[in-house]
């Protein structure tokens, strides 16, 4: 069984990219077990903080959540056509200690998708993780891309995926995706 890790980007209640991350995890392939996980209890980062009381228990369990992972799948909102700070924020906890970064991150496959209600699709958000994947040590996915534009209208009120185009590129994605996380897994 390989098994996925998925970061939604934004904790709000009816955040269209933990819709995106749900249709994501049921589009995944037979074999292929999609884990959820929030950024929701991560605190700001805090050198200060990290000096006196290390790094936080819920930030720990995320680390070790992605270390055990065949691949992650981040789930990114855009922000001012980059990266929400939220997200980011998140995922640079988890590279502390710099000494962990190889055991949580070396050789990782990791793929990267977002939904927005604009008509951009997350691309500029998307392309602004490369440099983080790059310093990371990760094995990004560049085999296929999933941007879900105006997406506002692609999932109904209990969050579920009902465009029938969007679903088959979320199947599209997730069959390519799983088979290059598969074939890398240990
Ligand atoms: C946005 N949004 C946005 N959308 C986009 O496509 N490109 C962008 O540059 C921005 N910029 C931006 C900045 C800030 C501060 C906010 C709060 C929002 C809109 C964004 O895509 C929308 O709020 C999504 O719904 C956020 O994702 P979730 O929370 O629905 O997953």
């Amino acid at each position: 069984m390989t098994t996925i890790l998925a970061i939604a980007g934004s904790a709000r209640a009816k955040s269209l990219n933990q819709m995106l991350l749900r249709a994501a995890a049921e589009a995944a392939p037979a074999g292929t077990t999609v884990e959820h996980a929030s950024i929701k209890d991560i605190p700001l980062y805090d050198g200060d903080s990290e000096a006196a009381s290390g790094v936080p228990a819920v930030v720990e369990a995320l680390k070790d959540r992605i270390a055990k992972a065949d691949g992650v799948l981040l789930v990114t909102p855009e922000y001012n056509n980059s990266i929400p700070g939220t997200f980011k924020n998140a995922i640079d906890w988890t590279t502390r200690p710099p000494a962990d970064i190889a055991r949580v991150y070396g050789g990782k496959p990791i793929g990267v998708i977002g939904a927005t209600p604009g008509p951009a699709g997350t691309g500029l958000a998307q392309v602004a993780w490369l440099p983080i994947l790059r310093t990371l040590g990760t094995l990004p996915f560049f085999g296929a891309r999933l941007m879900v534009s105006n997406a506002g209208k692609v999932f109904d009120e209990h969050g579920a995926l009902t465009d029938v185009a969007v679903r088959a590129q979320v199947e599209k994605y997730m069959a390519a995706f799983a088979r290059f996380v598969t074939r890398l897994a240990p």
